[in-house]
């Protein structure tokens, strides 16, 4: 949801600038723009230049020529989600303040924005957009004609301590050469220094790890509220203490940087034309290396913590999108294979409505986020806390406020995931709810030393099996060229595979707007089936042997109404003995691998996004950036 970038160093910061921001499109892709000092040439306050387009990052990238224009090299960017404004060039960030010596950029809401624009208003102070960003330009204007000459780290203290709702930011003064500002509380923000030869060269900021990786893997991950400064010298960082009004120095207390463990061609296309594509070929790696971690960490709480896990009598897992979906399949797992009640709830719903939970001490509370930004993920998991439930965050972020907040955290292993519409980190979402499963089955003595082996082996093999998969593409290009021009269509299955279907038809709608509607197999005769017209497409889920004759009855029933029937199945050996009738009821079978029950839904899982990817391009869309949607959502 909006990303934001900023960098002060020795080169052209423009060209920087754009490169980042193109690594963080992801976040939103309605509008963009640059704001940059030029360099020093008097002694007078250096002029910002800014710079902004409506649509696409490419539409800046063409207006300022790669950023050849921009002299400077000292800048802030942004791409914008919008929320607040309709995606216009008023509305793209930065927003300067009246004289235009600041410029901010924000990702974000501020829910007072109302207030202080009225207030702003009444003082005589003109609004150019329709942004709560505004304020922030027009408030720490005020602050410095309120205190010439003050520190601007107290200036930032001052006027943002009126500030409510969640923001990072990044601040560019025209009077403060080679010097940004940023801030955050509940919205991610990286800084990060490039150094050579022990000293210092360039420092900069972004909203994500991707934007920082072509220039520096040593970075810090700021707290709340702190205020940092970044010079070509270094960060530093500060407290505002708004009842003193004071500031403090407080950069001793973050000691050395981070070393980010990731190489920068994980944020690379490469040989591929869309990140999704490449990240669905990466999707087995993420199990395989999720799994991995999980085993050989002993410092994770899913292997290290007996007593707490020992001693759960309930689990309530909660999320958003297809993490929620994720949740779904663990859910199935974990009640079958550890008979331990679960509840997943999706975490805008939990958050508001005060949920009862009989036991909070012995409910372990589960959060799982791909991003670990979801505002209502974070919610929830406060919500779960003052409960007074123990919490687990399943994250793939390092550093993201929910790895930071929650009492126990688990690494999914996915790597940056740059596609929206997430594909190997879903996969390993699932891969960490197995380990969740099998490590308390073992805790809570519902699974014996035998079977527990025998699982784990069939988890370990699931990577290779997955891979499989990724070999039926021509298959499921051909099958996607046939559904590319449908209008509608219906995923059906049950148990596992019903939620499977909620993440296959999710995927298929946000990469090719083709509607799609997902349905336990056994309740689409209650009224939904009167949708089933001559060649609807309805793609069947079957990968539980034990459900798969009441699928079948189900296949039949909408293939009498003339459904065209997709069946995904690894019904494969009952199919080859004539056992079952699956040819008489599908009109196209899709073979997966055989595996554990539990683990199917996995693989059956990326056969799905390779549908799903292949139907966006097939209808000559851009499936790495679906409209209207945003990777990171950290606006409820
Ligand atoms: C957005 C993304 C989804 C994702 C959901 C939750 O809607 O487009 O792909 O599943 O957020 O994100 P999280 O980072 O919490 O897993």
């Amino acid at each position: 949801m909006c990303g934001i970038i900023g960098y002060t160093g020795f080169e052209q910061a423009s060209p920087i600038l754009l490169e980042g921001l193109s690594r963080l499109e992801y976040r939103g892709y309605d509008s963009a723009g640059l704001a940059v000092q030029l360099p020093a040439r008097t002694a007078e306050p250096h002029p910002l230049q800014v710079v902004k387009t409506c649509g696409r990052l490419q539409a800046l990238i063409d207006k300022t020529h790669r950023g050849a224009d921009l002299l400077g090299s000292c800048g802030i960017g942004h791409t914008r989600w919008a929320t607040h404004g309709i995606p216009s060039v008023e509305n793209a960030h930065p927003h300067v303040s009246e004289d235009g010596s600041i410029a901010v950029v924000h990702n974000g809401i501020i829910e007072n924005h109302f207030e202080l624009r009225r207030e702003l208003m009444s003082e005589g102070v003109p609004f150019k957009s329709q942004t709560d960003t505004e304020v922030v330009a027009h408030l720490l204007a005020k602050a410095c004609r309120e205190a010439p000459g003050a520190d601007k780290t107290a200036i930032i203290g001052s006027a943002l301590a009126r500030l409510r709702g969640s923001y990072a930011l990044g601040i560019l003064f025209a009077d403060e050469p080679n010097t940004l500002y940023a801030i955050r509380r509940d919205s991610p923000l990286i800084v990060g220094c490039v150094r050579r030869e022990g000293q210092t060269i360039s420092t900069i900021l972004a909203s994500d790890i991707p934007a920082l990786l072509p220039l520096t893997k040593q970075v810090y991950y700021p707290e709340d509220d702190h205020i940092i400064k970044l010079t070509l010298q270094g960060i530093s960082f500060y407290s505002y203490n708004p009842i003193t009004r004071t500031v403090a120095d407080i950069t001793e207390s973050y000691g050395a940087p981070v070393t980010l463990e990731l190489s920068e061609t994980a944020a690379r296309l490469g040989k591929y034309r869309h990140f999704m594509r490449k990240e669905i070929d990466e999707a087995p790696k993420a199990v395989k290396d999720t799994v991995q971690s999980g085993l050989n960490d002993p410092s994770n709480m899913i292997f290290s913590d007996e007593s707490l896990l020992s001693s759960l009598q309930s689990i309530r897992m909660i999320a958003c999108g297809s993490a929620y979906h994720a949740c779904l399949v663990g859910k199935a797992a974990l009640e079958t294979l550890c008979r331990i009640p679960v509840e997943v709830e999706i975490a805008s719903e939990f958050r508001y409505r005060e949920p009862v939970i009989p036991d909070p001490r012995h409910t372990l509370g589960v959060l799982v986020s791909q991003s670990g930004e979801t505002a209502d993920t974070i919610a929830a998991l406060r919500l779960c806390k003052s409960l007074g439930m123990p919490t687990l965050g399943i994250v793939n972020m390092q550093g993201s406020t929910l790895a930071g907040e929650a009492d126990h955290v688990f690494y999914t292993q996915a790597g940056p995931e740059i596609a929206v519409a997430t594909t190997k980190a879903y996969c390993a979402q699932v891969a960490a709810l197995y380990l969740l499963a099998l490590r308390l089955g073992q805790a809570q003595n519902r699974l014996a030393e035998k079977e527990q082996a025998e699982l784990l082996e069939q988890l370990s093999a699931l990577p290779e099996k997955m891979e499989r998969i990724l070999e039926t593409e021509p298959d499921l290009r051909r099958l996607a060229r046939k559904l590319a021009s449908t209008h509608h269509l219906f995923f059906i299955g049950r148990g596992m595979d019903h939620a499977l279907a909620m993440e296959g038809s999710l995927k298929l709608k946000e990469v090719s707007y083709i509607h799609a509607e997902a349905y336990a197999a056994g309740e689409l005769k209650h009224g939904t089936i009167s949708l089933i017209e001559e060649g609807t497409p309805v793609i069947t889920l079957a990968t539980q042997p034990q459900l798969l004759h009441k699928t079948l009855s189900n296949m039949a029933e909408v293939k009498a109404r003339g459904a065209y029937v997709i069946c995904f199945s690894n019904a494969e050996n009952a199919l080859r003995e004539g056992v079952l009738p699956l040819s008489d009821v599908a009109d196209h079978v899709v073979s997966l691998p055989i595996t554990h029950p539990c683990f199917s839904p996995l693989a059956a899982a990326v056969a799905l996004q390779l549908l799903a990817y292949h139907v966006s391009v097939a209808r000559s869309l851009d499936p790495d950036k679906p409209r209207n949607l945003a990777k990171s959502v950290t606006v409820e």
